[in-house]
């Protein structure tokens, strides 16, 4: 376990895992080999994050546009989504993790959505870290079904038509998906790209960011705790003189 100092650790830890293709490529393989070694980074992600006490650690596994790949490496990274959970489960439960998937899971097939829903019962006591999994996920979209669902529920109790029109910021959250989980602190996205990609637009308003040419499948504990000093040194100012 972790004997350095604890000062100034997130509470809430996001990672853009980005760079899966190219690692494979470079070593002249399937992209999809890529995704298979970048399991490997997560789980050290997972251990690191715990060590450190870092509480919820989200992490963008495939957004909404990525449907729009070739579908065979779409059904590879959804086959093995089905094989990464049914294998890390038991070690995440042991470990005190709460799983969750979050995202558009009406575009994920039945066997899927089955094994979340086993993997996120199995896991809904525990509490040293919540790991959530954007899955099938887009910000546009999150804001858009928050939206919506406000809508749906202002036509059935108009009686409290005044309460949600002077709802405020924190009233909104509770429509996102991820109602109940703090904002991330730190939002790390590797693989050299300078960019969101959709990913948490609401919830990443006051977040650190942090971009790293390190590769996916290259991003381990070395490079997690090095993403945590980093954010340790920073001085965050929400807008105020300090
Ligand atoms: C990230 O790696 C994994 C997903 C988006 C599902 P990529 O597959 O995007 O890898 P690159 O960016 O093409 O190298
Ligand atoms: C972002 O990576 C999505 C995930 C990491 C799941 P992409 O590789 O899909 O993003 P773009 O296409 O470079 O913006
Ligand atoms: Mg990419």
């Amino acid at each position: 376990m972790a004997t350095e100092s604890k000062t100034n650790v997130p509470v809430h830890v996001s990672l853009i895992m980005d760079g899966n293709g190219r690692w494979a490529m470079e070593r002249g393989k399937e992209r999809v080999y890529g995704h298979f070694e970048g399991v490997e980074s997560v789980r050290a992600c997972v251990e690191t994050a715990v060590e450190a006490g870092v509480k919820y650690l989200s992490i963008y596994a495939f957004s909404e546009e990525n449907w729009n790949r070739p579908q065979d490496e779409v059904t590879a990274l959804m086959g093995l989504m089905v094989k990464a959970m049914a294998a890390e489960m038991e070690s995440l439960d042991r470990n005190g993790v709460r799983f969750m998937v979050l995202g558009n899971r009406a575009r994920l097939d039945k066997e899927l959505n089955d094994t979340i829903d086993r993997c996120m019962e199995m896991t809904a006591h525990n509490s040293t870290l919540t790991l959530i999994v954007l899955l099938s996920y887009s910000g546009k979209w999150d804001i858009l079904q928050a939206a919506k669902k406000m809508a749906a529920e202002m036509l059935e109790h108009p009686e409290r038509r005044e309460e949600m029109e002077n709802m405020g910021v924190d009233g909104f959250d509770r429509y996102l998906v991820t109602a109940g989980i703090p904002d991330p602190d730190l939002i790390v996205r590797t693989s050299g790209e300078s960019r969101l990609s959709n990913y948490l637009l609401w919830q990443g308003a006051y977040s650190e960011l942090l971009f790293t040419d390190i590769l996916w499948p290259d991003f381990r504990k070395d490079e997690f705790r090095a993403a945590l000093e980093s954010y340790a040194k920073r001085d965050r100012r929400y807008g105020k003189v300090k």
